[in-house]
């Protein structure tokens, strides 16, 4: 395939070392110009002492002409390479010195948003991973952590950077961060922005200014975030002990943006999708991930910004305790169950999958070609998922314990995975080697289960299969906690959710004393990531879903039904049985739910998830087969309820004006459910009045997607598309929306089509994704046998890998799936990906993830 030589070279967590100096001040000054932008950087260098000494120094920089550089303000002659500079020690002075370069970069040019690039006139900069390499010739790596000092000068009103505001003047402002950092967590904006401000108090009395920046226009679509960020600040003080540690927290929202948003000390710079809201323009799944996000970025100030990375092998110390910490807010704001339900579809849907094909890692892996393309569901998702087992094995008390050691013993450090574990070894007596296991071997775990029952003793006995992945054929058992409830045949618990600590490969655990054979609820809360295997009739599911006291295992009966129905209606064509009809009618029905569940509970398997569980269970998945059974099992579920639905609908309106709160979300969350059954009985009549009458974007977009399920949607698309075209943020909707719901034969034509469509602006990312990444998205669409989904995605791919190749490579995990199917499929996806490792200057980031795709 691609011979040695030319194959991108891998970094090795084997090969750490520090770095060779350390930095005690950093002082940059930026002349902001779109093509001719200079940065000075003077940096007070001395010799690390954890390091011999005479040692030459090495900075990272691409893309930079150099100057001038000066050593202790004497001029030197240097030459940089294609990825840095090296003085040689000969030239350095020995023990302390200073070093002065200055750079000349261009930010109208950078079209891979990273570094100091240009959006919609304004400047700002994205630095994470190693993105500052693109600004100023420096050691870009997170264990080397200084104070900055940062002068701006441009012309423009609102200049931007970390920490608090020192001066500023006509033109120009300058800014001191006084807590060491990564170069990482730099940030710098310029622009015209207006501010959406609070004021807020710390718990012990410190005042901080808190702005949002948004660009005139936008700053009546602030509130929800800026509420958001307060609960988030007064939610980490309560909870976590943590408080706000500068005068100033800025937001600002940016419309090109590669990712979600970013932590950068004092200054986090947003997606402006997941700033911007009103109830016009946002829907309540918007709302929810913006309070999410805010919260996930804020909580980055203590686990990312005080603790941060010694290395990127490190990520998941910062990501997955992140992600974890938003998890347990959004739950305290809105409901455990929810949330907790949510979470595990995600994680399925991305993670599992992610772990069950080519690019499967470890939470922490030991080699990367190209970090950004390490962003993945597994360093976030499952990295919090193994910090949410921790906690269950050491109990609240023993989580409480363990955090406040972590922030008094790493305060101000760059720390690693081996910190972290040890710092719960510390504060509870626990050895946690095995554990360790969970960080350092990628692969979902299948748990299998059976039973005994005799003389009053029921004993649960598991088997764990920790299957192979790329690198890795062999694993260990892990430590896996399986939370377990008994229930008695009347539907009472007879044993409350005890936590068993499954540390064997085959291991038993019995429950004496009992009158009668229980039904056992396993895995309860998804205690552990893994896949559990277990021979349950429909009957015992049913049962479980009306009675287990466990609301996540209460859903799960419900799917795990729903799968196995629409399991064997893709194998073998036949209808749903009337049992699991039955059962999630009750559900449904039942006013004494909370509807958001409801709504969970009547959420259809999507056609991903039914792919891959079929191919977990040794079928190879038939895309349009699977595509028309998931059709026709909502279609009899709308036929049995077409009594009810109607007068649920109206019964689920909510009254008053809109709101976002968490009660009014689930109710509309279920009406919109409810509408889609009723759509597929009178053809879209109930969506298309809603469509023209919703005074707000959930349940705009909620009938627009009904109609377009139901083939009834160009009125109501063209309707939504004069009323919104100048908001970019919604029109992504209208992109997505269609090309999602698009009938399987007809996907990759009108993707096609819509990429001549004048809004079609490819470059931006938001805009890429919601129509390419929304093409791979729509399973039978994508998968379609033509090959005309694949061939379209591949175009785009290598479309856009020169411009922004960390984008282009992290949507191209489209393809990571492609051992699921048939020989046809497998044969057009592998052509795809030797195409675009065959394609002359391909980006590293491309080239890595082509090559693991295709790698057995
Ligand atoms: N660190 C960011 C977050 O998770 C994600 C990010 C990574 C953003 C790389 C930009 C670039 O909050
Ligand atoms: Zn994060």
């Amino acid at each position: 395939m691609t011979d040695a030589s030319t194959a991108p070279k891998a970094v090795l967590l084997a090969d750490y070392q520090p770095f060779s100096h350390v930095i005690s001040q950093v002082d940059l000054a930026f002349h902001l110009s779109p093509r001719a932008t200079r940065v000075k950087a003077r940096l007070a260098l001395s010799p690390n002492p954890q390091r011999a000494s005479g040692l030459d120094l090495r900075l990272d920089g691409e893309g930079l002409t150099l100057i001038s550089c000066m050593v202790n303000g004497v001029a030197v002659h240097a030459t940089p390479d294609a990825s840095g500079l090296t003085l040689p020690a000969a030239l350095l002075p020995d023990g302390a010195f200073v070093l002065e370069t200055e750079v000349e970069i261009a930010p109208e040019a950078n079209t891979a948003l990273e570094g100091l690039y240009m959006s919609k006139g304004m400047y700002c900069t994205q630095c994470e991973a190693e993105g500052f390499r693109k600004i100023t010739f420096y050691p870009d790596r997170p264990d080397v952590m200084a104070p900055f000092r940062v002068r701006i000068e441009a012309e423009a009103p609102v200049l931007l950077s970390n920490g608090n505001l020192v001066g500023k003047g006509e033109g120009w402002a300058e800014w001191h961060d006084p807590w060491p950092k990564p170069a990482y967590l730099f940030a710098l904006v310029a622009g015209d922005l207006v501010a959406h401000s609070a004021p807020f108090k710390t718990a012990s009395g410190r005042d901080v200014a808190l702005n949002i920046w948004v660009r005139p226009g936008d700053e009546d679509r602030c509130a929800y975030a800026m509420d958001s960020l307060i609960r988030s600040m007064r939610w980490d003080e309560q909870v976590y002990g943590r408080e706000y540690d500068l005068d100033i927290f800025n937001i600002v929202a940016v419309d090109d943006f590669n990712m979600g948003a970013m932590e950068n000390k004092g200054l986090n710079i947003f997606n402006s999708k997941y700033v911007l809201a009103s109830a016009k323009t946002a829907t309540d799944d918007d709302f929810g991930r913006i309070e999410a996000i805010i919260a996930h970025e804020y909580f980055h100030n203590w686990t990312g910004n005080r603790i941060t990375c010694r290395d990127w092998f490190q990520l998941c110390l910062k990501e997955g305790l992140t992600v974890f910490r938003d998890q347990q807010f959004t739950g305290d704001m809105r409901s455990h169950a929810v949330k907790r339900i949510e979470d595990v579809l995600m994680l399925r849907a991305r993670q599992f999958r992610e772990d069950q094909g080519p690019l499967a890692h470890a939470v922490r892996p030991d080699a990367y070609v190209e970090i950004n393309n390490f962003y993945t569901a597994t360093i976030y998702e499952k990295g919090a998922e193994v910090i949410g087992m921790l906690k269950r094995l050491v109990g609240e008390a023993g989580y409480a314990k363990a955090l406040d050691l972590y922030f008094d013993r790493h305060d101000g450090q760059a720390a690693t995975i081996e910190d972290w574990i040890a710092v719960f070894e510390d504060a509870t007596g626990r050895d946690l080697a095995q554990f360790k296991r969970w960080y350092s071997e990628a692969g979902t775990p299948r748990l299998h289960v059976h039973e005994d029952w005799a003389d009053g003793t029921y004993t649960l006995h598991f088997t764990q299969e920790n299957p192979a992945t790329p690198g890795q054929p062999v694993k260990g058992a892990k430590v896996i906690p399986i939370a377990v409830g008994l229930l008695n045949p009347n539907g009472d618990e007879v044993v409350e959710t005890t936590v068993l600590e499954m540390t064997e490969g085959r291991q038993s655990f019995a429950f004496t004393g009992l009158s009668a054979r229980p039904v056992p609820s396993i895995l309860r809360g998804f205690s552990a990531p893994v896949v559990l295997e277990r021979n349950v009739s429909a009957s015992e599911r049913a049962f479980l879903l009306a009675h287990d006291t466990d609301p996540f295992n209460k859903w799960e009966a419900g799917r795990g039904l729903a799968k196995e129905i629409l399991a064997q209606m893709v194998t073998d064509g036949g209808k749903p049985s009337a049992d699991w009809l039955e059962a999630l009618v009750r559900v449904v029905m039942d006013d004494r739910l909370d509807p958001a569940f409801r709504a969970l509970a009547l959420r259809l398997p999507s056609d991903d998830d039914m792919a891959q569980t079929l191919f977990l269970s040794g079928y190879v998945p038939d895309p349009d087969r699977i595509y028309a059974a998931r059709r026709r099992m909502g279609d009899a579920l709308a036929h049995r309820l077409s009594a009810d639905l109607p007068r649920l609908f109206n019964d689920l309106d909510v009254p008053g004006p809109y709101s976002p709160d968490a009660v009014a979300a689930g109710r509309r969350a279920l009406r919109m459910a409810v509408l889609d059954l009723l759509s597929r009985l009178d053809g879209g009549k109930a969506a298309e009045a809603l469509s023209q009458s919703a005074d707000n974007m959930t349940e705009e977009v909620g009938a627009l997607s009904c109609l377009l399920s139901v083939g009834a949607g160009d009125a109501a698309l063209a309707r939504f598309k004069a009323r919104w075209s100048d908001n970019g943020n919604v029109m992504d909707k209208w992109f997505a929306l269609q090309i999602g719901l698009a009938p399987p034969a007809k996907a990759a034509a009108l993707t096609e089509s819509l990429t001549s469509d004048p809004g079609f602006a490819w470059r931006n990312p938001n805009r890429f994704r919601s129509v390419i990444g929304a093409l791979s998205a729509n399973h039978a669409g994508f998968h379609n046998a033509s090959g005309a989904g694949y061939r379209l995605v591949a175009d785009w791919l290598l479309k856009l890998d020169p411009l922004n190749p960390q984008t282009a490579a992290r949507m191209s995990s489209a393809f990571e799936t492609w051992r699921r199917y048939d020989a046809d499929r497998k044969g057009m996806v592998q052509a795809e990906l030797q195409r675009i490792l065959a394609t002359p200057n391909l980006s590293r980031d491309m080239t890595e993830m082509a090559q693991r795709m295709l790698t057995d």
